[in-house]
């Protein structure tokens, strides 16, 4: 089968180039350290737009498909420029995510707006910009968002969120009656929330079902058991309300290959899964064609992404293991420390074939928990040299902080040997901004 980015473990342009260092997009890493200092997101537009390319052919057979990018991995606004532009839609939880692709002139009416919890000024927002679609996830969500609309006397497309049973452990999975989740109705609630749409909350008009089952997903086969679930409920509510429902949205997950030993599927395999699928779904229930929406995020942009730190204190511990310490850590990537997520790495200005050594790659957080990567094998290590670690585009700098009182890292866009700042490194003066100083203080 046909492979799709998602399967590489670095960005489709990484390459060493004539000086013997690490390049990605046509730009030497090397010099990019130099030129916007470290830490460093880099991202490689080519490789962002094969994989949007992968998707798009993946699911080419299936005309009734919407890919909604999932803004939360990574949300910036020359980003949303290049996935709008490959005609992908949106998947926002927060004001915040719905201002940045308003502001980048994304077409509101691809965009759906997610979460268990949005507030009265983020619904208002959505409505007010037109957002496409709302997923409802709970009963007081139905209730406000109708209120919502009637006061601004309009009817507002929803959708469902359910939590259907299956639960992804990431490399096998469960499925159970009821799941203990904060995420959705549960399958015993949805009658509840149709009769209050079709009788009191008349302002919603309800397209469909959404469910999300999990993330970096290797097994296809939990897709296979999402879209029977949601077909069924289908029928099963078209057969008791009389209404049609011919919207599914069965959220993101596929993983990418953060390590060698990772083998995540292609998007040609889900692709061919889910469509098989669905037309089986179809004819086994006898509900219409329905409309597919997909909402990927990491595998639309970890791996076209990495980072880079310069390297600068180093520890042996009498014999034990050695330390290598860099730039950054947890605040620019707390994935290692909050879910012991594993990563590679490589010297972006030494060959791999030099005398090499294990170590540890900490970060310079006062935490001992800031371990980017706990072993490794590496060219020995300087001070100075430019660590590259790669998967780093999906949920880093979106759960970047300021810990420590340190400047968020800037973002580069590369292409084709040129490299643009899309997000501008942090100053001293933005660390201070927001803070205010009471008068009684100031003396
Ligand atoms: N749709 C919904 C409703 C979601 O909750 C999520 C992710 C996605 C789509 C996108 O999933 P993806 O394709 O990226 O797997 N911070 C964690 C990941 C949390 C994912 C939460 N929901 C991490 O760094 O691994």
């Amino acid at each position: 089968m046909k492979q799709s980015a998602n399967q590489s473990q670095k960005p489709l342009t990484a390459n060493v180039n004539a000086e013997n260092n690490l390049e990605i997009g046509g730009c030497d890493l090397v010099e990019l350290a130099d030129k916007y200092g470290t830490p460093l997101y880099v991202l490689d537009e080519a490789t962002i737009r094969a994989i949007c390319n992968d998707y798009k052919n993946a699911f080419k057979s299936y005309s009734k498909t919407s890919i909604m990018y999932a803004s939360k991995a990574l949300c910036t606004s020359a980003l949303v420029k290049i996935l709008d532009s490959e005609g992908l839609g949106f998947d926002v939880v927060s004001g915040g995510e719905i201002y940045t692709v308003y502001k980048a002139g994304v077409d509101m009416s691809k965009v759906l707006f997610n979460g268990n919890n949005k507030s009265f000024d983020e619904l208002n927002l959505a409505l007010d910009l037109g957002v496409g679609r709302i997923s409802v996830d709970n009963f007081y969500e139905l209730a406000l968002l109708n209120t919502i609309a009637q006061n601004k006397n309009k009817t507002v497309d929803i959708l469902l969120r359910i939590t259907p049973g299956i639960e992804c452990h990431t490399h096998h999975y469960i499925q159970t009656g009821h799941l203990d989740s904060k995420f959705g109705f549960d399958l015993t609630q949805v009658d509840d929330a149709i009769e209050l749409i079709l009788n009191e909350y008349t302002n919603l008009k309800l397209h469909g079902l959404h469910a999300h089952i999990g993330s970096q997903i290797f097994e296809t086969s939990i897709y296979a058991d999402e879209i029977d679930i949601l077909c069924s409920e289908i029928a099963r509510i078209d057969k008791k309300f009389n209404i049609i429902l011919n919207e599914i949205n069965i959220g993101g997950g596929l993983g990418v290959k953060y390590m060698q030993k990772d083998e995540p599927p292609s998007t040609y395999e889900i692709g061919n899964l889910i469509i098989d699928k669905l037309n089986e779904s179809v004819k086994k229930y006898g509900i219409e064609t329905p409309r597919i929406f997909l909402e990927p995020g990491r595998s639309i942009i970890s791996f076209a992404g990495v980072t880079l730190y310069t390297v600068g204190s180093s520890k042996q511990v009498p014999n034990g293991r050695k330390y290598v310490a860099v730039d950054g850590g947890m605040s620019d990537n707390p994935r290692p420390s909050l879910y012991q997520a594993e990563y590679y790495a490589q010297v972006a200005n030494k060959k791999e074939d030099t005398q090499t050594e294990d170590v540890t790659i900490c970060g310079r957080f006062c935490e001992s928990g800031d371990i980017l990567i706990q072993n490794i094998n590496l060219p020995k290590l300087d001070e100075g040299d430019i660590l590259c670690v790669f998967n780093t585009g999906a949920y880093n700098y979106s759960m970047a902080s300021n810990y420590n009182r340190v400047e968020k890292p800037a973002m580069v866009l590369v292409n084709d040997g040129t490299s643009d700042e899309i997000v501008k490194r942090e100053t001293l003066d933005d660390l201070i901004r927001q803070d205010i100083i009471p008068d009684r203080l100031r003396k």
